[in-house]
Protein backbone atom coordinates (compact mmCIF):
# COMPACT_ATOMS: atom_id res chain seq x y z
CA UNK A 1 0.00 0.00 0.00
CA UNK A 2 1.41 3.35 -1.01
CA UNK A 3 -0.09 6.10 1.36
CA UNK A 4 1.10 8.85 -0.52
CA UNK A 5 -0.80 7.88 -3.93
CA UNK A 6 -3.99 8.38 -3.61
CA UNK A 7 -6.72 6.16 -5.72
CA UNK A 8 -10.15 8.13 -4.53
CA UNK A 9 -10.87 10.57 -2.20
CA UNK A 10 -13.91 11.64 -0.59
CA UNK A 11 -15.06 14.67 0.17
CA UNK A 12 -18.48 15.18 2.83
CA UNK A 13 -19.99 12.47 0.70
CA UNK A 14 -23.59 11.67 1.74
CA UNK A 15 -26.75 9.92 0.35
CA UNK A 16 -30.05 10.74 1.20
CA UNK A 17 -33.19 8.73 0.10
CA UNK A 18 -36.04 9.91 0.15
CA UNK A 19 -39.20 7.93 1.62
CA UNK A 20 -42.19 9.85 1.47
CA UNK A 21 -42.00 12.07 4.66
CA UNK A 22 -38.96 10.44 5.86
CA UNK A 23 -35.51 10.87 5.03
CA UNK A 24 -33.34 7.72 5.08
CA UNK A 25 -29.37 8.72 5.30
CA UNK A 26 -27.70 5.77 4.08
CA UNK A 27 -24.29 7.67 4.68
CA UNK A 28 -23.58 11.49 6.18
CA UNK A 29 -20.37 13.45 5.24
CA UNK A 30 -17.93 10.80 4.78
CA UNK A 31 -14.31 12.35 4.31
CA UNK A 32 -12.22 9.08 3.25
CA UNK A 33 -8.58 8.57 1.17
CA UNK A 34 -8.21 5.06 -0.59
CA UNK A 35 -4.70 4.41 -1.58
CA UNK A 36 -3.22 2.23 -3.92
CA UNK A 37 -2.80 -1.18 -3.96
CA UNK A 38 -4.39 -1.16 -0.55
CA UNK A 39 -6.39 -3.96 0.27
CA UNK A 40 -9.21 -2.70 2.41
CA UNK A 41 -12.03 -4.38 4.40
CA UNK A 42 -14.79 -2.74 5.34
CA UNK A 43 -16.92 -3.72 8.38
CA UNK A 44 -20.39 -2.68 10.29
CA UNK A 45 -23.72 -3.48 10.94
CA UNK A 46 -26.47 -3.84 8.88
CA UNK A 47 -27.65 -0.97 7.23
CA UNK A 48 -24.83 1.01 8.81
CA UNK A 49 -23.99 2.32 4.60
CA UNK A 50 -21.30 -0.26 3.11
CA UNK A 51 -22.80 -1.17 0.33
CA UNK A 52 -24.15 2.44 -0.33
CA UNK A 53 -20.71 3.49 0.10
CA UNK A 54 -18.94 0.54 -2.73
CA UNK A 55 -21.76 1.43 -5.54
CA UNK A 56 -20.86 5.11 -5.00
CA UNK A 57 -17.21 4.14 -5.50
CA UNK A 58 -18.12 2.09 -8.23
CA UNK A 59 -19.74 4.58 -10.17
CA UNK A 60 -23.40 2.58 -9.74
CA UNK A 61 -25.02 5.15 -7.62
CA UNK A 62 -24.52 8.47 -7.09
CA UNK A 63 -23.99 10.79 -3.73
CA UNK A 64 -26.84 13.48 -2.91
CA UNK A 65 -23.84 15.46 -1.79
CA UNK A 66 -20.47 15.93 -1.99
CA UNK A 67 -17.34 15.00 -4.21
CA UNK A 68 -15.61 11.89 -5.39
CA UNK A 69 -12.45 11.85 -7.11
CA UNK A 70 -11.15 8.80 -8.91
CA UNK A 71 -7.29 8.90 -9.60
CA UNK A 72 -7.63 12.77 -9.43
CA UNK A 73 -10.86 13.32 -11.54
CA UNK A 74 -14.08 13.92 -10.18
CA UNK A 75 -16.99 11.29 -11.13
CA UNK A 76 -19.10 13.05 -9.81
CA UNK A 77 -19.22 15.83 -12.34
CA UNK A 78 -19.91 13.08 -14.51
CA UNK A 79 -22.56 12.47 -17.13
CA UNK A 80 -24.52 9.27 -17.08
CA UNK A 81 -22.36 8.17 -19.90
CA UNK A 82 -18.98 9.40 -18.43
CA UNK A 83 -20.01 7.28 -15.90
CA UNK A 84 -20.64 4.17 -17.68
CA UNK A 85 -17.24 4.49 -18.70
CA UNK A 86 -15.68 5.08 -15.78
CA UNK A 87 -17.00 1.89 -14.58
CA UNK A 88 -16.86 -0.09 -17.68
CA UNK A 89 -12.58 0.69 -17.48
CA UNK A 90 -11.50 0.81 -13.96
CA UNK A 91 -14.23 -1.29 -11.92
CA UNK A 92 -14.98 -5.18 -10.96
CA UNK A 93 -18.10 -5.44 -8.94
CA UNK A 94 -18.24 -9.41 -7.16
CA UNK A 95 -21.75 -9.95 -5.45
CA UNK A 96 -22.54 -12.62 -2.55
CA UNK A 97 -24.96 -14.21 -5.10
CA UNK A 98 -22.47 -14.29 -8.35
CA UNK A 99 -24.97 -12.92 -10.80
CA UNK A 100 -23.84 -15.70 -13.40
CA UNK A 101 -25.77 -15.68 -16.32
CA UNK A 102 -27.54 -19.37 -15.94
CA UNK A 103 -27.58 -19.96 -19.76
CA UNK A 104 -24.34 -19.33 -20.48
CA UNK A 105 -21.04 -21.70 -19.82
CA UNK A 106 -18.09 -20.39 -17.00
CA UNK A 107 -16.28 -18.76 -20.37
CA UNK A 108 -18.70 -17.46 -21.80
CA UNK A 109 -19.89 -15.63 -18.60
CA UNK A 110 -16.56 -13.95 -18.61
CA UNK A 111 -16.35 -13.11 -22.15
CA UNK A 112 -19.53 -11.40 -21.95
CA UNK A 113 -17.97 -9.07 -19.48
CA UNK A 114 -14.89 -8.30 -21.89
CA UNK A 115 -17.23 -8.23 -24.99
CA UNK A 116 -19.12 -5.55 -22.80
CA UNK A 117 -15.72 -3.65 -21.78
CA UNK A 118 -14.96 -3.46 -25.73
CA UNK A 119 -11.79 -4.68 -24.72
CA UNK A 120 -10.75 -8.41 -25.76
CA UNK A 121 -9.40 -9.97 -22.35
CA UNK A 122 -8.37 -13.24 -22.04
CA UNK A 123 -11.33 -15.17 -20.53
CA UNK A 124 -8.86 -18.72 -20.16
CA UNK A 125 -6.15 -17.50 -18.59
CA UNK A 126 -8.50 -15.65 -15.28
CA UNK A 127 -10.33 -19.22 -15.32
CA UNK A 128 -6.82 -20.47 -14.77
CA UNK A 129 -6.19 -18.02 -12.89
CA UNK A 130 -9.30 -18.70 -10.58
CA UNK A 131 -8.46 -22.35 -10.59
CA UNK A 132 -11.45 -23.44 -13.04
CA UNK A 133 -10.17 -23.61 -16.89
CA UNK A 134 -10.94 -27.39 -16.46
CA UNK A 135 -14.80 -26.44 -16.13
CA UNK A 136 -14.91 -23.65 -18.99
CA UNK A 137 -17.65 -25.29 -20.50
CA UNK A 138 -19.87 -25.72 -17.29
CA UNK A 139 -22.92 -23.69 -16.95
CA UNK A 140 -23.63 -22.17 -13.14
CA UNK A 141 -25.98 -24.85 -12.32
CA UNK A 142 -23.15 -27.38 -12.46
CA UNK A 143 -20.68 -25.48 -10.20
CA UNK A 144 -20.43 -25.54 -6.70
CA UNK A 145 -21.05 -21.61 -4.78
CA UNK A 146 -17.39 -21.47 -4.67
CA UNK A 147 -16.71 -22.43 -8.40
CA UNK A 148 -19.50 -20.12 -8.96
CA UNK A 149 -18.11 -17.30 -7.13
CA UNK A 150 -14.47 -17.75 -8.54
CA UNK A 151 -15.83 -17.45 -12.28
CA UNK A 152 -17.64 -14.05 -11.24
CA UNK A 153 -14.10 -13.34 -9.81
CA UNK A 154 -12.51 -13.94 -13.16
CA UNK A 155 -15.58 -12.41 -15.00
CA UNK A 156 -14.60 -8.75 -12.81
CA UNK A 157 -10.84 -9.55 -13.53
CA UNK A 158 -10.87 -9.98 -16.77
CA UNK A 159 -11.48 -6.11 -18.06
CA UNK A 160 -7.94 -5.63 -15.86
CA UNK A 161 -10.09 -3.06 -13.62
CA UNK A 162 -7.68 -1.15 -11.36
CA UNK A 163 -10.46 -1.38 -8.64
CA UNK A 164 -12.13 -5.02 -7.13
CA UNK A 165 -15.34 -4.23 -5.65
CA UNK A 166 -16.72 -7.19 -3.44
CA UNK A 167 -19.90 -7.28 -1.34
CA UNK A 168 -19.84 -9.90 0.92
CA UNK A 169 -18.16 -12.34 -1.39
CA UNK A 170 -17.81 -15.16 1.01
CA UNK A 171 -21.41 -14.03 2.17
CA UNK A 172 -22.87 -17.46 1.15
CA UNK A 173 -20.15 -19.74 0.48
CA UNK A 174 -18.51 -22.07 3.84
CA UNK A 175 -15.21 -21.80 5.15
CA UNK A 176 -12.98 -23.63 2.66
CA UNK A 177 -14.38 -22.45 0.19
CA UNK A 178 -14.60 -19.18 1.57
CA UNK A 179 -10.34 -19.24 1.98
CA UNK A 180 -10.11 -20.62 -1.56
CA UNK A 181 -11.69 -16.99 -2.98
CA UNK A 182 -9.85 -14.92 -0.06
CA UNK A 183 -6.81 -16.37 -1.97
CA UNK A 184 -7.65 -15.09 -5.45
CA UNK A 185 -8.52 -11.90 -4.28
CA UNK A 186 -5.44 -11.69 -2.34
CA UNK A 187 -3.27 -12.83 -4.95
CA UNK A 188 -4.81 -10.54 -7.27
CA UNK A 189 -4.33 -7.60 -4.93
CA UNK A 190 -0.69 -8.74 -3.80
CA UNK A 191 0.30 -9.72 -6.86
CA UNK A 192 -0.79 -7.94 -9.81
CA UNK A 193 -1.30 -4.57 -7.42
CA UNK A 194 -5.24 -4.18 -8.30
CA UNK A 195 -6.96 -2.34 -5.12
CA UNK A 196 -9.45 -4.88 -3.44
CA UNK A 197 -12.23 -3.63 -1.12
CA UNK A 198 -14.38 -6.24 0.77
CA UNK A 199 -17.45 -6.00 2.56
CA UNK A 200 -18.16 -8.34 4.96
CA UNK A 201 -19.86 -9.13 8.05
CA UNK A 202 -17.19 -11.14 9.35
CA UNK A 203 -14.69 -9.91 11.56
CA UNK A 204 -12.22 -12.26 11.30
CA UNK A 205 -11.13 -11.44 7.42
CA UNK A 206 -10.25 -8.09 8.71
CA UNK A 207 -6.77 -9.31 9.42
CA UNK A 208 -5.89 -9.79 5.88
CA UNK A 209 -6.29 -5.99 5.35
CA UNK A 210 -4.00 -3.48 5.00
CA UNK A 211 -7.07 -0.73 6.29
CA UNK A 212 -10.07 -1.42 7.90
CA UNK A 213 -13.30 0.85 7.79
CA UNK A 214 -15.59 0.92 10.44
CA UNK A 215 -19.15 2.55 9.62
CA UNK A 216 -21.74 3.09 11.69
CA UNK A 217 -25.16 4.34 10.77
CA UNK A 218 -23.81 6.08 7.36
CA UNK A 219 -21.13 7.70 9.35
CA UNK A 220 -17.12 6.41 9.59
CA UNK A 221 -16.78 5.38 13.34
CA UNK A 222 -13.04 4.47 12.57
CA UNK A 223 -10.69 3.35 10.34
CA UNK A 224 -7.81 1.03 12.07
CA UNK A 225 -4.12 0.65 9.98
CA UNK A 226 -2.94 -3.22 10.33
CA UNK A 227 0.58 -3.08 9.81
CA UNK A 228 0.96 -6.81 9.56
CA UNK A 229 -1.86 -8.64 7.20
CA UNK A 230 -2.42 -12.40 7.44
CA UNK A 231 -2.61 -14.14 4.43
CA UNK A 232 -6.26 -15.95 3.71
CA UNK A 233 -5.36 -19.28 5.35
CA UNK A 234 -4.38 -17.87 8.69
CA UNK A 235 -7.97 -16.39 8.83
CA UNK A 236 -9.96 -18.45 10.74
CA UNK A 237 -13.68 -18.32 11.64
N1 LIG B 1 -32.82 2.22 -2.53
C1 LIG B 1 -33.00 2.55 -1.25
N2 LIG B 1 -34.07 3.26 -0.85
C2 LIG B 1 -34.23 3.61 0.44
N3 LIG B 1 -33.37 3.32 1.42
C3 LIG B 1 -32.28 2.62 1.08
C4 LIG B 1 -32.03 2.19 -0.26
N4 LIG B 1 -30.86 1.52 -0.28
C5 LIG B 1 -30.42 1.50 0.98
N5 LIG B 1 -31.26 2.17 1.80
C6 LIG B 1 -31.08 2.40 3.25
O1 LIG B 1 -29.81 2.96 3.48
C7 LIG B 1 -29.22 2.39 4.64
C8 LIG B 1 -27.87 1.78 4.28
O2 LIG B 1 -28.08 0.68 3.42
P1 LIG B 1 -26.92 -0.26 2.91
O3 LIG B 1 -27.50 -1.19 1.93
O4 LIG B 1 -25.79 0.58 2.43
O5 LIG B 1 -26.48 -1.02 4.24
P2 LIG B 1 -25.41 -2.18 4.48
O6 LIG B 1 -24.44 -1.69 5.48
O7 LIG B 1 -24.88 -2.64 3.16
O8 LIG B 1 -26.30 -3.33 5.14
P3 LIG B 1 -26.27 -4.93 4.98
O9 LIG B 1 -25.12 -5.38 5.82
O10 LIG B 1 -27.57 -5.36 5.53
O11 LIG B 1 -26.09 -5.26 3.53
C9 LIG B 1 -30.22 1.40 5.21
O12 LIG B 1 -30.96 2.03 6.20
C10 LIG B 1 -31.11 1.09 4.01
O13 LIG B 1 -32.42 0.77 4.42
MG1 LIG C 1 -25.06 -4.41 2.06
Amino acid sequence: MDKTSKIFELHQVSRIYQMGEVEVRALEDVELDIYQGEFTVILGPSGSGKSTLLNLLGGLDRPTRGRIQFQGQEITACSDDELTTFRRDNIGFVFQFFNLVPTLTARENVELATAIAGKPGDARHYLKLVGLVHRSDSFPSQLSGGEQQRVAIARALVKEPQIILCDEPTGALDYETGVMVLRVLYDINRQMGHNVMVITHNAAIAAMADRVIYLHSGRIDRIEDNPHPVTPEEVSW
